[in-house]
């Protein structure tokens, strides 16, 4: 699958990946850097911190659908400069290049301590678990969705798949299924989309569903909180 990658600049002026095969870039054309820190970081990070109330002092988040590792990031920034222990898996069934990896731009986003350690690491966290910050743990499980197993369970999934329209299969009721056994009780499952289908497989394993508002380019998005 990363036959001919593309790096390409969005409307906000990020970069994105596109890939020819699939037909479908990385993130949204409307804006890369907007579309991870609304959906993830915002929606998604901080909605958990906010939620749980009190101050935490470690989080943990599952992401489908590593990439580029933007939405790692963003997140692994924010943990460091907020002192918030992070311990990160990245699932993703074919992985960037280093070289790749590193032509993003995502530098301009990140501290350039993070930035420089996460360059010259990512190749290790496909292997083994790494630090990259006093505060921040990466793995990432170089395998397909359905053949990812952890005993761990998760505070945080993010889910960055390609589109229902291009992977249908990663948005099935089998595909849910096996992400949200993954999931925390009250642990927040968010996504760029929403459709039916998505919903009714949530509330089918027991989330209690919401419509939030959507990225630039998007009326809205999904948000699930696990019983
Ligand atoms: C929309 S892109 C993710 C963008 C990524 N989160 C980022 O910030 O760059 C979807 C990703 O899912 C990966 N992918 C495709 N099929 C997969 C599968 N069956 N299991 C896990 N990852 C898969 C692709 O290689 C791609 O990196």
């Amino acid at each position: 699958m990363n036959h001919e990658l593309k790096i390409i600049q969005t409307a906000d002026g990020s970069n994105t990946i596109y890939n020819p095969e699939v037909g479908e870039n990385y993130h949204s054309r409307h804006g890369a850097l907007q579309e991870s820190t609304h959906v993830f970081l915002n929606s998604g990070l901080k909605y958990f911190l906010e939620k749980s109330g009190a101050e935490l002092t470690t989080v943990s988040i599952l992401e489908v659908g590593f990439g580029t590792g933007l939405n790692f990031l963003l997140s692994a920034d924010f943990c460091t400069k907020k002192k918030i222990n992070l311990d990160y898996t990245g699932i993703e069934a074919y992985p960037l290049t280093g070289e790749m990896t590193s032509q993003t731009g995502y530098d301009q986003y990140v501290s350039a301590a993070l930035w420089q350690q996460f360059i010259a690491d990512y190749p290790n966290a496909l292997t083994a678990e790494i630090s990259l910050t006093a505060y921040c743990q990466l793995q990432i499980a170089n395998c397909k969705l359905l053949n990812f197993q952890s005993d761990q369970q998760y505070d945080i999934i993010y889910f960055d798949a390609f589109a229902v329209a291009y992977q249908p299969e990663m948005w099935d009721e089998i595909a849910m299924a096996h992400t949200i056994q993954f999931l925390k009780p009250g642990g927040v499952f968010v996504t760029y989309a929403i459709t039916g289908n998505l919903k009714r497989a949530l509330k089918a394993l027991g989330c209690m569903v919401e419509k939030a508002p959507g990225a630039p380019g998007k009326r809205e998005m999904l948000r699930a909180v696990k019983a």
